[in-house]
């Protein structure tokens, strides 16, 4: 029997995609997932977004309000876009460091990341879900395209809110949910059909691009989203839909 002051209990399924999983196994199948796309990822990224991606992620880097000598994170950093962006912010005398789950993203963003001469970004290979930094070491904290494949997206939000320093902000890039129905309709036909023929034609796994698509319509809504955020202890939340709803940028601060 239950208790009136207990925890709900823990489900023992979760989403991936549209297959219930059971909780225990969705990380290693989201890491299936980005060991096998990694090779492919920026260049699927370009083709399937026809470049919109990097219109979104500059967007989320003017939000910031980072300052030369701030710390940030990206987290689920992948291959470092918006660490990238992050590093030009805080300069020199800033700290940037890029966190991902998956070794076979994070080699790849340590790569661009050197390439475009950026050697002082720190790699960390972390679970969102029990970030390995101390509380408030942060004035700022993306996780951009990365929630939506975390398990316990509850835990992961406080993890991050834990790690802001008080007046740090988090921000969220994530897909969202289209609020014009046009749109929702061509965005249906396009990431269904679309996107697992461009996965098979360009890094040959189809059904990676087919979690995707599925991914995105379980994930919560904007405001269901934003719910989230105020129950991790973020204040301030507010979102940002960006290509009718397609895409939303959340952010709050920790105060
Ligand atoms: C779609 S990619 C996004 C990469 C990059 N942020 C971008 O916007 O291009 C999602 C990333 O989330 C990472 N990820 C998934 N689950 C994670 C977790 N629990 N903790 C940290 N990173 C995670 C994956 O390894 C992958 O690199």
């Amino acid at each position: 029997m239950t208790e009136r002051n207990d925890p709900p209990p823990v489900p023992e399924t979760v989403d991936f995609g549209y297959q219930q999983v059971a909780r225990a196994a969705k990380a290693g199948k989201v890491r299936e997932v980005f060991d096998s796309v990694a090779p492919y990822y920026d260049v699927m990224n370009d083709l399937m977004s026809l470049g919109a991606h990097r219109l979104w992620k500059r967007f989320t880097l003017s939000q910031t309000g980072l300052r030369p000598g701030q710390a940030a994170l990206d987290l689920a950093g992948g291959t470092g876009d918006l660490a990238l962006g992050l590093a030009r912010q805080v300069g020199r005398s800033g700290r940037v460091v890029l966190a991902d789950i998956n070794l076979a993203m994070l080699k790849r963003g340590r790569d661009r990341l050197l390439d475009a001469g950026m050697a002082g970004i720190d790699c960390v290979q972390a679970d969102a879900e029990r970030l390995p930094f101390r509380d408030a070491c942060f004035d700022c904290v993306t996780i951009g395209f990365g929630l939506r494949n975390v398990t316990d997206r509850t835990a992961a939000l406080a993890s991050m809110a834990r790690v802001l320093r008080p007046g740090g902000q988090l921000l969220v890039l994530e897909f969202s949910h289209p609020v014009v129905p046009a749109v929702a309709t061509v965005y249906d036909a396009y990431s269904f059909a679309v996107l697992p023929a461009l996965g098979r034609l360009i890094a040959r796994d189809s059904a990676s691009y087919r979690y995707l698509a599925e991914s995105i319509r379980k994930f919560p809504d904007q405001a269901a989203l934003l719910e989230m955020m105020r129950a991790a202890g973020l204040e301030g939340c507010r979102y940002h839909n960006l290509a009718g709803g397609i895409v939303a940028l959340h952010r709050g601060w920790r105060y």
